[in-house]
C-alpha cells in the first residue's frame, strides 16, 4: 500500500518527502483554506509537486458538472500530470465520466459505501477516496466499509485504485492495508505519529549509550 501525505502545508509535504516513502499528495479546499486566505493556489501546487513528485489530487470547487470540466482544464493548463479530485455526487459522477473519456485521471472523493465507490470506479475513476475518520464519527465501522469495498474490488476486478482517506489514527492505516487499499492519504501528523515506537526510542537510546561507553573505555586504554 502507498502513502500519500493528505495536507498542502509546505513545510510538512518537505520534510515528509524527505523520508523516503510517500508517493504522492492530496488536497482538498479545506485543507488548502487551512494554510491562508491569500494562498497562490497555482504557486502552491507546482511547489508541491516540484518537492514530492508522484500523484499529485486537486479537487475542484464546483458542483454542476460543466464547471467541474472547466476547473478540471484550468488545474491541467497550470499542471498537466494532475489527478482531478471530483465530489461523489451525481453531477461529480458526469464530470469524472467526461474527463475520463478524454483519459484524464480523476479521485472520487468523499466516498462513503460500497454502492458510491461501484458507481464511482464505473463512471471512470481512477481513484476512489473512501473516507475513514468521518465513517466511524457518525458509528459507522469504516473497517467494515473499507472491507466490502476491497472484497468487491477483487471480486469484480476493477482496476481504479481504493485510497483510504479521512485517516485518523495510525491504526486506520493498518485497517486500509488489510482492507486491500491501495493507497492511504494521511495526514503529516498521523505519518509521524505511525513512525514512533517507545521501544524503538528506548533501544536507540541504549545503542548510542553502550558505543559511547566502549569509544570512552577505548580512550582511556591509549
Ligand atoms: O482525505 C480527506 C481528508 O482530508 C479529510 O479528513 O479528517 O477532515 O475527515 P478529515
Amino acid at each position: 500500500m502507498e502513502i500519500y501525505v493528505d495536507t498542502a502545508n509546505i513545510e510538512h509535504i518537505r520534510h515528509a518527502a524527505s523520508l523516503g516513502f510517500i508517493s504522492g499528495v492530496t488536497t482538498n479546499p479545506s485543507l488548502l483554506a487551512k494554510e491562508s486566505p491569500n494562498i497562490d493556489i497555482k504557486e502552491r501546487l507546482l511547489e508541491i509537486h516540484k518537492l514530492v513528485g508522484g500523484h499529485l489530487s486537486v479537487e475542484v470547487n464546483s458542483l454542476k458538472a460543466d464547471e467541474m470540466v472547466r476547473e478540471a482544464d484550468q488545474i491541467l493548463s497550470w499542471f498537466p500530470e494532475a489527478t482531478i479530485k471530483i465530489p461523489m455526487i451525481p453531477e461529480g459522477l458526469s464530470a469524472c465520466s467526461r474527463l475520463a473519456k478524454r483519459g484524464i485521471p480523476t479521485n472520487v472523493t468523499l466516498v462513503f459505501s460500497a454502492t458510491q465507490a461501484i458507481a464511482a470506479n464505473n463512471a471512470g475513476a481512477a481513484y476512489v477516496s473512501v473516507f475513514m475518520g468521518r465513517l466511524d464519527d457518525v458509528a459507522q465501522n469504516s473497517e467494515q466499509t473499507l472491507l466490502e469495498v476491497g472484497d468487491i474490488w477483487d471480486i469484480q476486478g476493477y482496476s481504479s485504485k481504493i485510497i483510504a482517506a479521512s485517516i485518523r489514527h495510525p491504526l486506520h492505516i493498518i485497517q486500509a492495508a488489510k482492507a486491500g487499499a491501495h493507497i492511504a492519504t494521511v495526514p503529516y501528523n498521523v505519518i509521524m505519529q505511525s513512525l514512533k515506537h517507545p521501544l524503538t526510542d528506548k533501544g536507540v537510546e541504549l545503542f548510542v549509550n553502550d558505543y559511547e561507553k566502549m569509544m570512552a573505555e577505548k580512550s582511556k586504554l591509549v
